[in-house]
C-alpha cells in the first residue's frame, strides 16, 4: 500500500459566501430533509425543557442551512417559548467571516435571526470528531454533506483520486477508516445529547443501486477528476508524488454501513443508547444539470457546472501541488485544470451531472 499525503487542514469550502451561491444543490438537499427535522421536534417534549440546543455540523457559511434553522426555530416556537441555542460549527479553517455575515443578515441571503425573541446564534471551529457542545445539552444534531470527510486519510490510492475507485488493500483501509470514524462521529453525539434528542443527518453515500454524488448513470464524475489528473501526470504537467497527494479523504459508506452499529445490540453505539428511527436513501439531481435541459447552452452549463464542483475539491487538489512550485505555477495549474474540464463539459456535454446521493437518518438518544 502506498503511504500517506497530508490531508484535513486542506478540507475548506470555497469561502466569501461563494460556497452556498455555487452549492443550490446542497441546499435542495437540506430542503428535502426539513420534514425530518421538524418531525423529530415534534416527537419531543419541549415543556419539559428548560433551553433547546441545536447544531449544525460542517455548516460552510450558513447559507444552505438557512431556510430549515428558520422553520426549525418556527416549529419550536409555535408550542414552546424556551430560549434556542443555534450552534454553527465547522473546522477551524472555515470562512468564519462568511458565516458571520449569513447569520447576521449581511448577504442576499434572508436570515432567521430577529424573527423570534430568545433565538441565539453560536459559532464554533470544533470538529464533529471532537464533542461540540457539554454532556447531555443537544437536542437536535444537524448535519449535512459533511461527515464523508475522514478524520485522517488512511493512505494514498495508487490509481485514483476517491475511494469509489480504489481497490484491494487501499479499498480495504477507507472501509475500516469509514467505520472507524462513523462510530466516533456517533458516540461522540451520543455523549452530547439529551435524553429523547434527535441526530437528522444527510450524509454522501452509496446507495442500493451503487449510485454515489456524480455516479448516478452518466459520465462518472470521479473517474473524470482522475482521468483528468492522470492526463496532466502523463504529460509531465505533475509529478506522481503531486498525484498520489490529490487522493480525497472521504469515504461514502453504504446504508449497510451506515446501519450497522444499531444492528447490533452489543455495539459500543448501541451500548450508548442510540438508536436508527429512520434511513433511506435519496437522490437529488444536479442543478445545473438540470436548467441545461431547458436552456440547452452548453457554455452556460460549463461555466455553472465546474464551480460548483470547484467549492468542495479544490482545496484539496492545489494542496497536493508541491510548495517548491512558486504559488503563482500552482495557481495556473488549478486554472488548466479546472479550464480543460469545463471545456470537456462545454464540448460534450451530454453525461455530465453532479447528482447528489445521501442517505437521510434519524437516529433517537433513548
Ligand atoms: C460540502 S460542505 C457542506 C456544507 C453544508 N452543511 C451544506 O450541506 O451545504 C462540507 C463542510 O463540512 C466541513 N467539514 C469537513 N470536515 C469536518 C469536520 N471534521 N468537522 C466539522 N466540519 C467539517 C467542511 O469544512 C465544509 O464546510
Amino acid at each position: 500500500m502506498s503511504s500517506t499525503t497530508s490531508h484535513s487542514d486542506n478540507i475548506t469550502m470555497a469561502g466569501g459566501g461563494l460556497y452556498s451561491l455555487a452549492t443550490i444543490g446542497a441546499k435542495h438537499v437540506i430542503d428535502a430533509a426539513t420534514p425530518m427535522v421538524t418531525g423529530a421536534i415534534d416527537a419531543m417534549e419541549l415543556d419539559s425543557m428548560s433551553h433547546f440546543t441545536m447544531s449544525d455540523m460542517g455548516c460552510a457559511d450558513g447559507g444552505t442551512s438557512l431556510e430549515m434553522v428558520r422553520t426549525a426555530i418556527a416549529r419550536i416556537r409555535a408550542s414552546s417559548d424556551v430560549p434556542i441555542n443555534v450552534v454553527y460549527a465547522d473546522q477551524t479553517g472555515n470562512d468564519y467571516n462568511a458565516l458571520c455575515s449569513t447569520i447576521y443578515g449581511k448577504t442576499p441571503f434572508t436570515t432567521w435571526l430577529g424573527e423570534h425573541d430568545h433565538a441565539y446564534p453560536f459559532m464554533s471551529g470544533t470538529s464533529f470528531y471532537n464533542q461540540v457542545v457539554a454532556d447531555g445539552v443537544l437536542n437536535l444534531g444537524f448535519s449535512a454533506t459533511a461527515m464523508h470527510w475522514l478524520s485522517e486519510k488512511p493512505c494514498d490510492i495508487s490509481d485514483h483520486v476517491q475511494a469509489v475507485g480504489a481497490t484491494g488493500a487501499e479499498r480495504d483501509a477507507f472501509a475500516r477508516q469509514g467505520a472507524k470514524d462513523w462510530e466516533s462521529i456517533l458516540l461522540t453525539r451520543a455523549r452530547e445529547l439529551a435524553p429523547g434528542g434527535r441526530l437528522v443527518l444527510m450524509n454522501f453515500g452509496v446507495d442500493e443501486q451503487g449510485r454515489y454524488l456524480g455516479n448516478t448513470g452518466g459520465i462518472n464524475m470521479f473517474d473524470r477528476f482522475n482521468e483528468n489528473w492522470q492526463q496532466f501526470l502523463g504529460d509531465g504537467v505533475i509529478t506522481e508524488a503531486e498525484y498520489k497527494g490529490m487522493t480525497l479523504p472521504q469515504y461514502y459508506n453504504s446504508v449497510e454501513e451506515f446501519s450497522a452499529p444499531f444492528k447490533d445490540a452489543s455495539s459500543a453505539v448501541s451500548q450508548a443508547g442510540l438508536k436508527l428511527e429512520h434511513v433511506e436513501t435519496r437522490v437529488v439531481a444536479c442543478p445545473f444539470a438540470e436548467d441545461f435541459k431547458s436552456h440547452g447552452d452548453s457554455a452556460k452549463f460549463a461555466r455553472e457546472y465546474i464551480p460548483t464542483i470547484r467549492s468542495w475539491n479544490q482545496s484539496i487538489f492545489a494542496g497536493a501541488l508541491s510548495s517548491d512550485r512558486p504559488q503563482q505555477e500552482r495557481d495556473e495549474l488549478i486554472e488548466n485544470y479546472y479550464g480543460t474540464y469545463e471545456a470537456q463539459v462545454r464540448d460534450k456535454p451530454h453525461g455530465h451531472a453532479m447528482d447528489y446521493v445521501h442517505c437521510y437518518m434519524v437516529i433517537q438518544k433513548a
